[in-house]
Parts: C-alpha cells; structure tokens; sequence
C-alpha cells in the first residue's frame, strides 16, 4: 500500500537517502522544503514506511504560479501509479493554496525526457514548448571553423567597440532607464548577474557617445573552464546589420586571445522568440559546436475551486 504525505523538519534525518531520489542542483531546495515557512514543498510515497518516490514544488514568484522541480520514483517500483499519485496530490495542495498554474522545464538531455512527457500528458499537462537554444563546445574550434569570425570585423562609421568594464555612470544610469521603459527587453539586461561577469571577453557598441549594443558574458560556478556568452542585444534601429554578429565575433576574438587557456569552453544559448538570432545560431553556431540541445517549458492548468 503506497502512503502520499509531505515532508516536514522531522524527515530530516532521512535527508541522505531522500538526496538520491533528486537531482544533485535541487538538494538545496529539497533541504529549503522541509521548513513549514519555505516557498517549497516535497510531497513523498512511502512503501512499508520506506520513501521510494519524491516530488519537489516551489511557489513561483507570481503567487498564482508553481514550479515542478522533481518527480522521482526509484526503479522498483515504477509504473504502478506512483508519480501520478504524487502529481495529482501536489496539484490538490497548490489548488488549495490558490495556484493556478504549475510549470516545469527540462531539456532534450534528458535521459528520461519520454517518459517524463507521457507521464505530465497523462496528467494534463499542456504539450511542451521549446525556449532556448544552447550550443556548448571548444572556443579555438570556433574561431578556426566559423566563418563569421575569421572575416576581419569592421565596425562602421560612429560605431565603436569597447570593453565592458568602461561602462560610465552615466552609460549605466541610461541604460537602467531604458529597461525600466521597456525599450530594452528585461530579459536581455546587461546587469544580469553582474557578480559572475566575465569582463576580459565582455563588450560594448557605442553609437558615437551613446551605449546601443552589448555582448556581456559570465562564468558558470556549476561549469568550470566554460564562458556563458548570456546576454547578446543590439538596440532595434541598428539591428539587422551584421552588428550583433560582430560583437559576438569580438568578444570569441577576446576569448582566445585572453582567456581561452583558463576557459577553453564556451556555452551560448538564445531564446527560441529572438528568430533572427536563432537561425543565425543554427546555420553559424550549432555546425562548429559540440553540443546543442533545446530547453522546453511544461505547463499545467489547475482547476482552482
Ligand atoms: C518519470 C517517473 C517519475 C515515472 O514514475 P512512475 O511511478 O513509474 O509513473 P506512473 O506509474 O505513475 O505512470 C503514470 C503514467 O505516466 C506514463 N508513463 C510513466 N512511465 C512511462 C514510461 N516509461 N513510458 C511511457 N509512459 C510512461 C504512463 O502514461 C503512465 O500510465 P500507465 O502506466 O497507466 O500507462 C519515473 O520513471 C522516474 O523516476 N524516472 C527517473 C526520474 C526522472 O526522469 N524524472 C523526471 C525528471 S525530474
């Protein structure tokens, strides 16, 4: 007989054998879940009082969303309705908190990704869209094989390249302006993660004094040896001109003459929704890259009473 409850502080001497039943990343959530306040919950499924499945939730930040971090059940005992049990009781608590939406995102990685999109389908869950594209490789294979970098990049008359690192209180108060207005998308803020930004290879365009076009990179504490090139905009009127591919052929330009012993990798990932970018990642990136996969978002409708 198969017993659903929620962890509480009291489980957590069990929190050795409940860490093998989530990925490593999660683990700090799991421990998080255990608290009565936290904005995360487990729900487990218990066999003969031994835990063989887990569910991991967090609150989103908008309080009517949650996100699915986990669901786990160990070999053993699989398709006996175990996760769908753990699902369907982890939807009942968020309806009863007034959530109407969980989400979930994983990538074509995945071992598992079948079965886990049969299982979310089975329970109701919408069909999978795809978010980001990521290609992760060898930064000298780039700059040999690319061609986009090994053309010499000219900038045009009133344009010019500078390091990140220079950017002006003034630069900086205007471009916070600009995202506050929305003119410059939030998701593409330089100011991103500024702690991790790896500055040798990160850089700015300048219009004659104004700041109009970055490709701000950073390091990745989970992936050493590796430059994420994270955020790559170039203000709308001076898009489509090569110019953005010019920042990021500067920037590989940096990597390998600066750092590329240190960091030999490179991760860089677009957003499905920027096309323009992604065909560019497709037909110039992905070809010279080690490793390209897809993140894809879930979602579940809650029926809130
Ligand atoms: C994914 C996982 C949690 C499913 O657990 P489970 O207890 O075996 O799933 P259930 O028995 O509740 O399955 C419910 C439904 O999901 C679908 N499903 C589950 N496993 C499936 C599989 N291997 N192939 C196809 N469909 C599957 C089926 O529709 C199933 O209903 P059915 O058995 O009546 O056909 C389990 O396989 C697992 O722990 N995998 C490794 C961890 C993982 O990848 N987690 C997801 C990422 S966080």
């Amino acid at each position: 007989m198969c017993n659903i409850r929620k962890l509480t502080q009291a489980d957590k001497a069990e929190l050795p054998h409940l860490s093998t039943l989530i990925f490593p990343s999660h683990r700090d959530t799991l421990i998080e879940s255990l608290q009565e306040t936290a904005d995360s919950f487990s729900f487990v499924a218990e066999i003969d009082d031994t835990v063989v499945g887990l569910a991991l939730v967090e609150r989103g930040e908008q309080a009517d969303s949650a996100t699915l971090h986990s669901v786990f059940v160990q070999k053993p005992y699989r398709r006996r309705g175990i996760a769908q049990a753990l699902l369907e009781r982890v939807s009942r608590s968020l309806v009863e908190q007034g959530c109407a939406f969980l989400e979930a995102s994983y990538t074509s990685r995945l071992k598992t990704r079948e079965t886990l999109e049969a299982l979310l389908s089975n329970d109701g869950w919408s069909s999978p869209w795809k978010r980001i594209l990521f290609c992760r490789g060898d930064i000298l294979r780039i700059q040999s094989e690319a061609s986009w970098v090994k053309r010499a990049q000219r900038t045009s008359r009133g344009f010019s390249i500078f390091p990140w690192a220079e950017l002006s209180q003034e630069d900086r108060v205007e471009l916070e302006a600009g995202i506050e207005a929305g003119s410059i998308p939030f998701e593409l803020s330089p100011f991103y993660k500024e702690e991790l930004i790896q500055w040798e290879t990160s850089v700015g365009l300048r219009y004659h004094d104004r700041v109009v076009g970055w490709q701000v990179n950073h390091l990745i504490p989970e992936l050493p040896a590796t430059i994420r090139y994270s955020r790559t905009f170039v203000e709308e009127r001076f898009q489509r001109m090569g110019r953005a591919i010019t920042l990021m052929s500067e920037s590989v330009r940096r990597h390998c003459e600066l750092v590329q012993s240190e960091y030999p990798h490179f991760l860089s990932d677009v957003a499905y929704q920027r096309e323009a970018m992604v065909r560019f990642y497709e037909r110039h990136l992905c070809p010279h890259s080690e490793s390209v996969y897809s993140s894809f978002g879930i979602k579940k409708q809650l029926q809130v009473s």
